[in-house]
C-alpha cells in the first residue's frame, strides 16, 4: 500500500526528494480574491464560516479547483483555538482579530485553558476529514506562532508597533513565558489533531515575528516555536515555518527545527540559502503586489524566483505573503501554469 499522496510534488519538495515539477500553492489562496468565495462566505464574522465544516471544506477546495495548486490550506484562522477555549475573540471583516478583554495579567492565564480539539474545535477536525476524503491534493494544516497569537491577545486588535506585547515580553518575562507556553501547547494540540485527521503537512504562521530584534526573538520567542516543532516531530509530516520581514532573524527561525523555511520577498531565495546553508528547503517568495502589475512583469518576477532557486529540489513556490483581496484570479492561475511549465532540469 502506498501512503496518500506519495507521488505529490509538494511533499517531495518538502523533503528535497526528486520530483518533476515545482509545486506551488498560495498563502490566503482561499479567500476574498475569489468570486466563488465571496458568493458563499456570507457576512459577519469569519469564525461563523469556519464553524461550518461543509462550507469550510468547499472554501478550502475552491482554489485547488480553480488554480490547480499542489496543496490545499485548511480554511480556518490562527485565532480559532483561543476563540474556542472562550478567550473572547472575534475576527472583524476588514479589520482582523479583535479581543473583548485583552490579555493583561496573570489572572488572564486562567482564560486560556488547554485546547481539547475533539470537543472545542470539532468543526475544524470535520473540515480536515472532508478535505482529506476529497483526496485531490495534500492538505496543509496550520497554527499561529505563539508570538503572533500572543500579539493579538495582548494588543486586542491588529497593531503596527506591538508596544504592549513588547512591554510584557521585556517587562514581565515570567508572565510572558507562561503565556507563550500555553499558546505553544495550544498550537501543538491543534496541529496534532489536524495531523491525526489526515493533514499531510503543517505550517506555523508566525507572521509578525519580524517585528523583533534577533536577541529578543532568540530569548523570548524561539524556545516556544521550537517547542511547537518538537511537539509534532514524531508525526513525521513536513513542518513549515513562516513569518514576514524575517530577514534578520531567518537563521534563528531555521533553528526552531522546521523542515521548510518560508521567506517573504525581501530575501531572495539564493540569499536565503547563503544565510541558512545550501541544503535548506525553502518556500516562497514572489512579492504579492507584483501580481497587481502587467502580466509580462509578473512572468519576469516569477522567472526570477525560479532562477534564484536554481535546480534545488527543495523549493515550494509561493507568494512572499498572502493573496491580496484585489488580485485577479486569472493572474494567479497564470503563475501556477508558469511554475508548472518551468523545467527544473532534474
Ligand atoms: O487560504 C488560506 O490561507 C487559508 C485560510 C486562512 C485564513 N487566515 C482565513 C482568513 C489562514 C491560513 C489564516 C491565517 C491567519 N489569520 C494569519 C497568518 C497568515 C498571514 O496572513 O500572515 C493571520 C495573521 C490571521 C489573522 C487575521 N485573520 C487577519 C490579519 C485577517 C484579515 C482581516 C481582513 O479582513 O483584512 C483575518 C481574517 C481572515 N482570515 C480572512 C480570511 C479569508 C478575510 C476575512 C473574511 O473573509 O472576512
Amino acid at each position: 500500500m502506498t501512503t496518500p499522496h506519495s507521488d505529490s510534488p509538494f511533499l517531495a519538495a518538502c523533503r528535497a526528494e526528486p520530483h518533476d515539477r515545482t509545486p506551488v500553492w498560495f498563502m490566503r489562496q482561499a479567500g476574498r480574491s475569489l468570486p466563488e468565495y465571496r458568493a458563499i462566505r456570507g457576512s459577519g464574522s469569519i469564525l461563523n464560516t469556519i464553524a461550518d465544516a461543509d462550507l469550510s471544506t468547499e472554501i478550502t477546495l475552491q482554489p485547488v479547483r480553480r488554480y490547480g495548486v499542489d496543496a490545499a490550506i485548511l480554511f480556518s484562522d490562527i485565532v480559532v483555538p483561543a476563540h474556542a477555549v472562550g478567550f473572547g475573540v472575534d475576527v472583524r471583516p476588514g479589520v482582523g482579530p479583535v479581543i473583548d478583554r485583552p490579555f493583561e495579567c496573570r489572572a488572564d492565564l486562567e482564560r486560556l485553558r488547554p485546547l481539547e480539539p475533539e470537543t472545542d474545535t470539532p468543526y475544524v477536525l470535520e473540515t480536515v476529514r472532508q478535505v482529506v476524503a476529497d483526496g485531490s491534493v495534500p492538505l496543509i494544516g496550520f497554527a499561529g506562532g505563539p508570538f503572533t497569537v500572543a500579539s493579538y491577545l495582548i494588543e486586542g486588535a491588529p497593531s503596527r508597533t506591538y508596544g504592549r506585547t513588547k512591554a510584557m515580553m521585556l517587562g514581565d518575562p515570567e508572565l510572558w513565558n507562561a503565556l507563550m507556553e500555553r499558546l505553544a501547547d495550544m498550537a501543538i494540540a491543534s496541529l496534532r489533531s489536524q495531523i491525526d485527521c489526515g493533514a499531510s503537512a503543517i505550517q506555523l504562521f508566525d507572521s509578525w515575528a519580524g517585528a523583533l530584534s534577533p536577541p529578543v526573538y532568540e530569548r523570548c520567542v524561539l524556545p516556544f516555536s521550537r517547542r511547537v516543532f518538537e511537539g509534532v516531530a514524531d508525526t513525521g509530516v513536513p513542518r513549515i515555518h513562516f513569518g514576514v520581514g524575517t530577514g534578520e532573524i531567518l537563521h534563528l527561525m531555521a533553528d526552531a527545527g522546521a523542515d521548510v523555511i518560508g521567506v517573504d520577498w525581501r530575501v531572495p531565495l539564493d540569499v536565503a540559502r547563503l544565510r541558512l546553508g545550501p541544503d535548506t528547503i525553502l518556500q516562497g517568495n514572489l512579492d504579492p503586489a507584483v501580481c497587481l502589475g502587467p502580466l509580462d512583469v509578473v512572468e519576469a518576477e516569477v522567472a526570477d524566483v525560479l532562477r534564484r532557486n536554481g535546480d534545488h529540489p527543495g523549493h515550494i513556490f509561493n507568494l512572499g505573503h498572502g493573496v491580496l483581496p484585489e488580485m485577479d484570479p486569472a493572474v494567479l492561475a497564470h503563475v501556477v501554469d508558469q511554475v508548472h511549465a518551468h523545467n527544473r532540469g532534474s
